[in-house]
């Protein structure tokens, strides 16, 4: 069972970075969490931005942040945007030794806590750490770069995710991230994904809240519910 209503989560990532405070706005309303990328330029090659942007970011936006942490010892970091105000952070598996422990500090701190798996990372091994957590955000291309191609394969852990959180009645977002467009996002609801993060689908477009309405409804018709959140939604 898939929970209702389902979460569209643009990424600013493909954004304009001269004016983040005014893509935020071009999406309230439309999506209800807003994904914010942070690369280190070590355990990704990119590099975005850190704390003192995401501060400030945070106090010119009412949606509830979804911090992607793509960062080497994230311990170091992580609670700080907790702290900050960030509604979800999410930190990968293949960075951190102890998953479960920062997901405690996280939930502390104030955020609910995510674990991310790459996309070379088999998602077996975390399934049992799941109830540490609130999000596992599953990769559906290598992090590091917005714009490229969905990669379907990565869709057996999202099954293998949601059959699991199913049986242990777990209250777990399972969200998807990369390549997350029109013609991916069906496949990826029908999978068992209830979180959508989405880059270039959502930015790249003329209208980035119609293009958040509308892979929201695509989203919805795949997971055979309405999914119709209209607006920003942060019970789940
Ligand atoms: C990449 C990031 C993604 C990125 C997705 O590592 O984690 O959130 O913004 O961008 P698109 O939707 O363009 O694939
Ligand atoms: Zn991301």
């Amino acid at each position: 069972m898939i929970a209702a209503p389902l979460v569209i989560a643009p990424s600013i990532l493909a954004a304009d970075f001269a004016h983040l405070a005014d893509e935020a706005r071009a999406v309230a309303g439309a999506a209800d969490w807003l994904h914010v990328d942070v690369m280190d330029n070590h355990f990704v090659p990119n590099l975005t931005i850190g704390l003192p942007v995401v501060q400030s970011l945070l106090k010119a936006s009412e949606l509830p942040f979804d911090v992607h942490l793509m960062i080497e010892r994230p311990a170091r970091w992580a609670p700080s945007y907790a702290e900050a105000g960030a509604y979800n952070v999410t930190f990968h598996a293949e960075a951190c030794a102890d998953p479960a422990a920062l997901a405690k500090d996280l939930r502390a701190a104030g955020s609910r806590a995510g674990l991310a798996i790459d996309r070379d990372t088999p998602v077996e091994g975390y399934l049992e750490l799941l109830p540490h957590f609130d999000t596992l955000l599953i990769m559906t291309i290598k992090a590091g770069f917005g714009g490229q191609a969905f990669l379907p394969e990565m869709l057996a852990k999202v099954r293998a995710a949601r059959r699991h959180v199913d049986a242990g009645h777990l209250e777990v977002r399972i969200e998807v991230d990369g390549g997350i467009a029109a013609d991916t996002i069906a496949a990826a609801a029908a999978a068992g994904a209830d979180a959508f993060v989405a880059g270039t689908a959502v930015y790249g477009a003329d209208d980035p809240a119609e293009a958040v309405r509308r892979l929201r409804a695509r989203a919805a018709a795949a997971a055979g519910g309405t999914g119709a959140a209209g607006g920003p939604e942060v019970g789940r």
